[in-house]
Protein backbone atom coordinates (compact mmCIF):
# COMPACT_ATOMS: atom_id res chain seq x y z
CA UNK A 1 0.00 0.00 0.00
CA UNK A 2 1.56 3.74 -0.73
CA UNK A 3 1.80 6.18 1.70
CA UNK A 4 -0.69 8.32 1.06
CA UNK A 5 -3.00 5.80 1.11
CA UNK A 6 -2.01 4.05 4.39
CA UNK A 7 -2.13 7.81 6.03
CA UNK A 8 -6.02 8.17 4.59
CA UNK A 9 -6.86 4.81 5.72
CA UNK A 10 -5.30 5.53 9.22
CA UNK A 11 -6.95 8.78 9.25
CA UNK A 12 -10.32 7.58 8.46
CA UNK A 13 -9.93 5.66 11.22
CA UNK A 14 -9.33 7.58 13.53
CA UNK A 15 -11.71 9.28 12.61
CA UNK A 16 -14.52 6.89 12.81
CA UNK A 17 -13.14 5.93 16.69
CA UNK A 18 -13.83 9.64 17.72
CA UNK A 19 -17.19 9.72 16.24
CA UNK A 20 -18.06 6.23 17.99
CA UNK A 21 -16.23 7.66 21.35
CA UNK A 22 -18.80 10.57 21.18
CA UNK A 23 -21.57 9.17 20.32
CA UNK A 24 -21.14 6.85 23.50
CA UNK A 25 -20.34 9.91 25.51
CA UNK A 26 -23.65 11.84 24.17
CA UNK A 27 -26.34 11.60 27.24
CA UNK A 28 -29.84 10.59 25.54
CA UNK A 29 -31.89 13.45 24.46
CA UNK A 30 -34.37 13.16 26.77
CA UNK A 31 -31.44 14.08 29.60
CA UNK A 32 -30.65 17.12 27.47
CA UNK A 33 -33.98 18.62 27.46
CA UNK A 34 -34.19 17.80 31.35
CA UNK A 35 -30.89 19.76 31.64
CA UNK A 36 -32.03 22.24 29.18
CA UNK A 37 -35.48 22.93 31.53
CA UNK A 38 -33.25 22.97 35.02
CA UNK A 39 -31.04 25.52 33.35
CA UNK A 40 -33.17 27.94 32.73
CA UNK A 41 -35.25 27.25 36.30
CA UNK A 42 -32.36 27.41 38.33
CA UNK A 43 -31.77 30.71 40.17
CA UNK A 44 -28.36 29.59 40.29
CA UNK A 45 -28.04 30.52 36.58
CA UNK A 46 -25.23 32.80 36.05
CA UNK A 47 -26.90 36.26 35.23
CA UNK A 48 -30.29 34.52 34.80
CA UNK A 49 -32.22 37.66 33.57
CA UNK A 50 -29.50 39.40 31.20
CA UNK A 51 -29.57 35.62 29.47
CA UNK A 52 -33.50 35.72 29.40
CA UNK A 53 -32.98 39.01 27.75
CA UNK A 54 -34.78 41.33 30.76
CA UNK A 55 -34.84 45.02 29.87
CA UNK A 56 -32.45 46.75 32.64
CA UNK A 57 -30.38 44.28 32.66
CA UNK A 58 -26.57 43.35 31.32
CA UNK A 59 -26.74 44.62 28.16
CA UNK A 60 -29.85 45.79 28.25
CA UNK A 61 -29.22 48.60 30.91
CA UNK A 62 -28.87 50.46 27.45
CA UNK A 63 -32.28 51.05 27.07
CA UNK A 64 -31.71 51.56 23.18
CA UNK A 65 -30.30 47.84 22.20
CA UNK A 66 -33.48 46.04 23.96
CA UNK A 67 -35.81 48.47 21.82
CA UNK A 68 -34.05 48.80 18.78
CA UNK A 69 -33.60 45.26 18.37
CA UNK A 70 -37.58 44.79 19.34
CA UNK A 71 -38.15 46.99 16.32
CA UNK A 72 -35.91 45.52 14.16
CA UNK A 73 -37.39 42.28 14.30
CA UNK A 74 -40.95 44.18 14.12
CA UNK A 75 -39.93 45.37 10.59
CA UNK A 76 -38.41 41.93 10.02
CA UNK A 77 -41.85 40.26 10.94
CA UNK A 78 -43.27 43.01 8.77
CA UNK A 79 -41.42 42.13 5.31
CA UNK A 80 -42.03 38.38 5.69
CA UNK A 81 -46.19 38.93 6.33
CA UNK A 82 -45.52 41.11 2.92
CA UNK A 83 -43.98 38.46 1.36
CA UNK A 84 -46.48 36.15 2.09
CA UNK A 85 -49.14 38.83 2.06
CA UNK A 86 -50.28 38.36 5.20
CA UNK A 87 -52.99 41.33 6.03
CA UNK A 88 -51.07 43.83 9.22
CA UNK A 89 -52.53 44.08 12.17
CA UNK A 90 -52.71 40.27 12.06
CA UNK A 91 -55.15 37.98 14.22
CA UNK A 92 -52.57 36.54 16.58
CA UNK A 93 -49.01 36.15 17.10
CA UNK A 94 -47.06 33.82 19.39
CA UNK A 95 -43.21 34.20 20.11
CA UNK A 96 -41.47 31.05 21.44
CA UNK A 97 -39.62 31.46 24.28
CA UNK A 98 -40.46 35.14 24.80
CA UNK A 99 -38.15 36.03 27.65
CA UNK A 100 -38.40 39.49 28.97
CA UNK A 101 -41.17 40.97 26.41
CA UNK A 102 -38.42 43.09 24.03
CA UNK A 103 -40.03 41.84 21.20
CA UNK A 104 -43.37 41.75 22.76
CA UNK A 105 -43.60 45.10 22.92
CA UNK A 106 -42.46 45.59 19.58
CA UNK A 107 -45.34 43.27 18.31
CA UNK A 108 -48.13 45.56 19.04
CA UNK A 109 -48.69 47.25 16.59
CA UNK A 110 -48.99 44.45 14.20
CA UNK A 111 -50.56 41.65 15.41
CA UNK A 112 -52.98 41.22 18.70
CA UNK A 113 -53.35 38.98 20.61
CA UNK A 114 -49.69 38.23 21.52
CA UNK A 115 -49.02 34.61 22.99
CA UNK A 116 -45.75 34.55 24.56
CA UNK A 117 -44.53 30.65 25.06
CA UNK A 118 -41.61 29.98 27.70
CA UNK A 119 -40.12 27.73 30.03
CA UNK A 120 -39.48 29.99 33.30
CA UNK A 121 -42.48 31.62 34.51
CA UNK A 122 -40.72 35.04 36.02
CA UNK A 123 -39.89 35.64 32.28
CA UNK A 124 -43.45 35.01 31.74
CA UNK A 125 -44.39 37.68 34.51
CA UNK A 126 -41.62 40.04 33.03
CA UNK A 127 -42.99 39.56 29.93
CA UNK A 128 -46.27 41.13 30.83
CA UNK A 129 -44.95 43.23 32.64
CA UNK A 130 -43.35 45.20 30.33
CA UNK A 131 -46.02 44.89 28.13
CA UNK A 132 -48.43 46.66 30.60
CA UNK A 133 -46.13 49.11 30.74
CA UNK A 134 -45.77 50.66 27.48
CA UNK A 135 -49.42 49.91 26.83
CA UNK A 136 -48.53 46.80 24.20
CA UNK A 137 -51.91 45.34 23.81
CA UNK A 138 -52.57 41.60 25.07
CA UNK A 139 -50.14 39.59 26.35
CA UNK A 140 -51.72 36.06 26.87
CA UNK A 141 -48.58 33.59 28.42
CA UNK A 142 -48.23 30.24 27.94
CA UNK A 143 -46.03 28.34 30.09
CA UNK A 144 -44.12 25.07 29.38
CA UNK A 145 -42.09 22.64 30.31
CA UNK A 146 -39.34 21.75 27.69
CA UNK A 147 -39.86 18.07 27.57
CA UNK A 148 -43.72 18.94 25.93
CA UNK A 149 -43.76 21.81 23.63
CA UNK A 150 -46.93 20.47 22.08
CA UNK A 151 -48.67 21.65 25.28
CA UNK A 152 -48.75 25.16 23.86
CA UNK A 153 -51.00 23.30 21.11
CA UNK A 154 -53.85 23.20 23.91
CA UNK A 155 -53.06 26.58 25.08
CA UNK A 156 -53.54 28.59 21.89
CA UNK A 157 -56.95 27.23 20.73
CA UNK A 158 -57.23 30.04 17.83
CA UNK A 159 -55.09 29.08 14.79
CA UNK A 160 -52.45 32.42 14.46
CA UNK A 161 -50.88 34.53 11.50
CA UNK A 162 -47.45 34.93 12.70
CA UNK A 163 -44.80 32.44 14.49
CA UNK A 164 -41.88 34.08 15.60
CA UNK A 165 -38.80 32.96 17.87
CA UNK A 166 -35.25 34.69 18.20
CA UNK A 167 -31.96 33.61 20.12
CA UNK A 168 -34.03 30.72 21.48
CA UNK A 169 -33.08 28.21 18.87
CA UNK A 170 -29.53 28.19 19.73
CA UNK A 171 -30.40 27.06 23.09
CA UNK A 172 -32.74 24.20 22.62
CA UNK A 173 -30.95 20.73 23.90
CA UNK A 174 -31.09 19.43 20.01
CA UNK A 175 -31.52 20.30 16.96
CA UNK A 176 -34.22 17.39 16.58
CA UNK A 177 -35.50 19.60 19.38
CA UNK A 178 -36.19 22.63 16.94
CA UNK A 179 -37.96 21.03 14.35
CA UNK A 180 -39.94 19.77 17.48
CA UNK A 181 -41.03 23.27 17.86
CA UNK A 182 -41.14 23.94 14.35
CA UNK A 183 -43.98 21.16 13.96
CA UNK A 184 -45.93 22.67 16.93
CA UNK A 185 -45.50 26.11 14.82
CA UNK A 186 -46.71 24.81 12.15
CA UNK A 187 -49.83 23.88 13.91
CA UNK A 188 -50.44 26.90 15.37
CA UNK A 189 -50.26 28.78 11.98
CA UNK A 190 -53.27 29.39 9.99
CA UNK A 191 -52.98 28.01 6.25
CA UNK A 192 -51.28 31.12 4.53
CA UNK A 193 -49.55 32.27 7.56
CA UNK A 194 -46.01 33.03 8.25
CA UNK A 195 -43.24 31.84 10.68
CA UNK A 196 -39.99 33.81 11.19
CA UNK A 197 -37.17 32.08 13.17
CA UNK A 198 -33.93 32.69 13.96
CA UNK A 199 -30.88 30.25 14.13
CA UNK A 200 -27.75 29.66 14.68
CA UNK A 201 -26.16 28.76 11.22
CA UNK A 202 -22.21 26.40 11.07
CA UNK A 203 -21.54 25.17 7.59
CA UNK A 204 -18.76 21.99 8.37
CA UNK A 205 -18.77 19.42 10.78
CA UNK A 206 -21.11 20.18 13.76
CA UNK A 207 -19.50 20.74 17.28
CA UNK A 208 -20.82 17.28 19.63
CA UNK A 209 -22.48 18.68 22.96
CA UNK A 210 -22.66 16.74 25.38
CA UNK A 211 -23.97 16.33 29.45
CA UNK A 212 -25.20 18.77 31.69
CA UNK A 213 -21.97 20.36 32.50
CA UNK A 214 -21.52 20.86 28.84
CA UNK A 215 -24.59 22.56 28.15
CA UNK A 216 -24.11 24.77 30.93
CA UNK A 217 -21.02 25.65 29.39
CA UNK A 218 -21.96 26.37 25.96
CA UNK A 219 -26.10 27.32 26.22
CA UNK A 220 -25.63 29.78 24.02
CA UNK A 221 -24.72 28.55 20.91
CA UNK A 222 -25.56 24.69 21.82
CA UNK A 223 -27.51 23.88 18.79
CA UNK A 224 -26.83 24.95 15.59
CA UNK A 225 -28.30 24.13 11.48
CA UNK A 226 -26.54 24.39 7.84
CA UNK A 227 -28.96 26.37 6.28
CA UNK A 228 -29.95 24.15 3.22
CA UNK A 229 -30.32 21.63 5.84
CA UNK A 230 -32.92 23.77 8.01
CA UNK A 231 -34.58 24.66 5.17
CA UNK A 232 -35.23 21.32 3.81
CA UNK A 233 -36.36 20.15 7.35
CA UNK A 234 -38.78 23.08 7.18
CA UNK A 235 -40.63 21.74 3.82
CA UNK A 236 -40.58 18.68 5.05
CA UNK A 237 -42.55 19.47 7.96
CA UNK A 238 -44.95 21.76 5.25
CA UNK A 239 -43.82 25.09 4.98
CA UNK A 240 -43.03 26.57 2.26
CA UNK A 241 -39.73 28.42 2.97
CA UNK A 242 -39.57 31.98 1.45
CA UNK A 243 -36.16 33.51 1.61
CA UNK A 244 -33.34 33.26 4.49
CA UNK A 245 -31.60 36.53 6.28
CA UNK A 246 -27.92 36.06 7.15
CA UNK A 247 -26.87 38.00 10.03
CA UNK A 248 -22.81 36.92 10.13
CA UNK A 249 -21.87 39.38 13.12
CA UNK A 250 -24.32 41.06 15.51
CA UNK A 251 -22.79 43.69 17.12
CA UNK A 252 -24.78 44.26 19.77
CA UNK A 253 -25.18 41.46 21.92
CA UNK A 254 -21.65 40.42 20.51
CA UNK A 255 -22.87 37.27 18.75
CA UNK A 256 -22.62 35.79 14.94
CA UNK A 257 -23.37 33.19 12.49
CA UNK A 258 -27.56 33.91 12.86
CA UNK A 259 -29.87 33.45 10.29
CA UNK A 260 -33.57 34.21 10.21
CA UNK A 261 -36.06 31.81 7.72
CA UNK A 262 -38.94 33.13 6.52
CA UNK A 263 -41.41 30.26 5.95
CA UNK A 264 -45.32 30.15 5.09
CA UNK A 265 -47.80 27.29 6.32
C1 LIG B 1 -31.94 34.19 25.13
S1 LIG B 1 -33.60 34.31 25.75
C2 LIG B 1 -34.42 35.03 24.35
C3 LIG B 1 -35.62 35.85 24.74
C4 LIG B 1 -36.37 36.51 23.56
N1 LIG B 1 -36.75 35.57 22.56
C5 LIG B 1 -35.57 37.62 22.93
O1 LIG B 1 -35.25 37.54 21.74
O2 LIG B 1 -35.26 38.58 23.63
C6 LIG B 1 -34.12 32.59 25.66
C7 LIG B 1 -35.50 32.36 26.25
O3 LIG B 1 -35.95 31.06 25.83
C8 LIG B 1 -36.57 30.39 26.91
N2 LIG B 1 -36.50 28.94 26.64
C9 LIG B 1 -35.47 28.09 26.84
N3 LIG B 1 -35.80 26.85 26.44
C10 LIG B 1 -37.07 26.92 25.97
C11 LIG B 1 -37.97 25.97 25.40
N4 LIG B 1 -37.63 24.69 25.25
N5 LIG B 1 -39.19 26.39 25.01
C12 LIG B 1 -39.55 27.71 25.18
N6 LIG B 1 -38.75 28.64 25.71
C13 LIG B 1 -37.51 28.25 26.09
C14 LIG B 1 -35.78 30.86 28.12
O4 LIG B 1 -36.49 30.68 29.33
C15 LIG B 1 -35.56 32.33 27.78
O5 LIG B 1 -36.60 33.13 28.25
Amino acid sequence: MDPIHFTERLLLAALRRVQEISRRRMPDDGRRVRDSHRFWNDPETTDLKTIMHWRGEGPFEDEAVWFGLGRRHREMLERAASWAEVALPADGVVEWGCGGGMNAVAFSTIASPYYGVDVNADSLTECIRQVEAESAGVCVPVQIEADSPEDALAHIEEPCDLFFSSYVFEVFPTADYGLRVMRVGYELLRPGGVALVQVRYHSGIRPVGGGRRAYERNWVSHTSYTIDGFWQSCEGIGFEPMYVTLVPVQPELDESMYAYFALKR
